[in-house]
């Protein structure tokens, strides 16, 4: 199998003046497993539908493998797709489901047969094949699932939320699994998530999707490290939220000045002085400090809560501000009671420092300024939660 590029431009959808995808250009190269990230109805079914021609777009080009494909119905473009209810037939065994598709492609029974053994073998199901999907895991119906699309030699694999469905354990496990098995065929993987997780753990490239927009493209460590907007920043992991007015940039980083003190972090996009700005810095990244230590960016707060994960210990802290801030710290026996102080801090080069007119006004929740909405939209309290 070969995967192809996959390439969209200007791609555009209304529905009845609801526009659910913005103008997107996107490149992804032959081989990649690339994952659209975003929080529910932000867009990315609709951008999947568009790519593997269930979709007619508003407007823009689909590209596969350098060809034009807007012309071509689903059925016609190199493409497969799995969805989260999988679809598999009931009725038929595992064998049947995966040579399913083979027949309408004129393959004799003998050469389906031989296809299908090669592909349960691929998904390590060999031994069910005469089984039944109800017979089946869930995990193991997810890879009669994929086996039953790559059937058909697609060279782009479309997956929306597969994984949806499965306990935690089995998720992360079939993580691995198809992570490895986009390896072994070399297709071009595009798999569909709200689940940060799964986006970073899987993918070589993340596009992180917001209201119809892709707001960055990057490997896992890129949006992770250098986020390029605030909802990002707070869509990709955890994040506490300082915000305040820019009061100094120098050498690539920035100093505000805003409730409970002065901060100092790296600029990642253009600021200017005066500029109302917010500053962000990952909760594995915020310690306890040393009152002495440090030159700004720390904190005197209270520890109001503390969750042991066995070899983490998440504490939640809140200054006098109200400001909430959270430490993921390595379990090192100690217990940090709650109730008592607790001085936080971090370094500069673990804190990006953005502008904070992220969102637009209609995004803001009343009287927060847009940025930190966005960040508490992407599942976070911002201060004084
Ligand atoms: N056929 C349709 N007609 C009208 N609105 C639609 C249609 N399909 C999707 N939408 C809207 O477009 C937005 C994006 O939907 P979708 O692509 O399914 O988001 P996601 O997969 O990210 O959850 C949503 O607001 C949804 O209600
Ligand atoms: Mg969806």
């Amino acid at each position: 199998m070969d995967g192809k590029s996959v390439e969209l431009s200007g791609v555009t959808m209304v529905f009845d003046g609801f526009t659910a995808v913005s103008p997107t250009d996107l490149s992804i190269p032959a081989g990649e497993f690339h994952s659209i990230l975003g929080p529910s109805g932000c867009g990315k079914t609709t951008l999947l539908r568009i790519l593997s021609g269930f979709q007619r777009p508003s407007g823009g080009q689909v590209l596969i493998g350098g060809e034009p494909v807007n012309h071509l119905p689903a059925n016609r473009r190199p493409t497969a797709m799995i969805f989260q209810s999988l679809a598999l037939f009931p009725r038929m065994s595992v064998r049947e489901n995966v040579a399913f598709g083979l027949e309408a492609r004129g393959m004799s029974k003998r050469e389906r047969s031989r296809k299908a053994e090669e592909l349960l073998a691929l998904v390590a199901l060999e031994a069910h094949a005469d089984k039944r999907p109800d017979q089946l895991s869930g995990g193991q119906r997810q890879r009669v699932a994929v086996a039953r699309a790559l059937a058909v030699e697609p060279a782009v694999l479309c997956l929306d939320e597969p994984l949806s469905a499965l306990d935690l354990k089995l998720r992360q496990h079939m993580r691995t699994e198809l992570r490895a098995l986009q390896k072994r065929t070399g297709v071009t993987f595009i798999y569909i998530t709200h689940d940060q997780g799964e986006a970073l753990t899987m993918s070589d490239r993340i596009s992180v999707m917001n209201r119809g927009r892709i707001e960055q493209v990057g490997t896992p460590t890129e949006v992770y490290d250098a986020p390029a907007t605030p909802f990002v920043a707070g869509f990709v992991g955890e994040q506490n939220v300082f915000s305040g007015k820019v009061t100094g940039i120098e050498n690539g980083f920035a100093k505000i000045a805003g409730p409970g003190g002065t901060f100092t972090g790296r600029a990642t996009r253009e600021l200017s002085v005066g500029e109302h700005a917010v500053l962000m810095v990952r909760p594995e990244r915020t310690g306890l400090v040393d009152a002495t230590t440090l030159n700004g960016n720390r904190l005197s707060t209270r520890v109001e809560g503390r969750e042991l994960e066995g070899p983490y210990l998440n504490l939640v802290t809140r200054d006098a501000t109200g400001r909430r801030i959270v430490l993921h710290l390595a379990n090192d026996g100690r217990q940090h009671p709650t109730g008592g102080d607790a001085v936080i801090g971090f370094m500069p080069d673990d804190a990006v420092v953005m502008p904070a007119a992220g969102g637009t006004p209609e995004n803001g929740a009343a009287g927060m300024p847009a940025a930190e909405a966005a960040v508490a939209e992407a599942g976070l309290a911002p201060m004084g939660a």
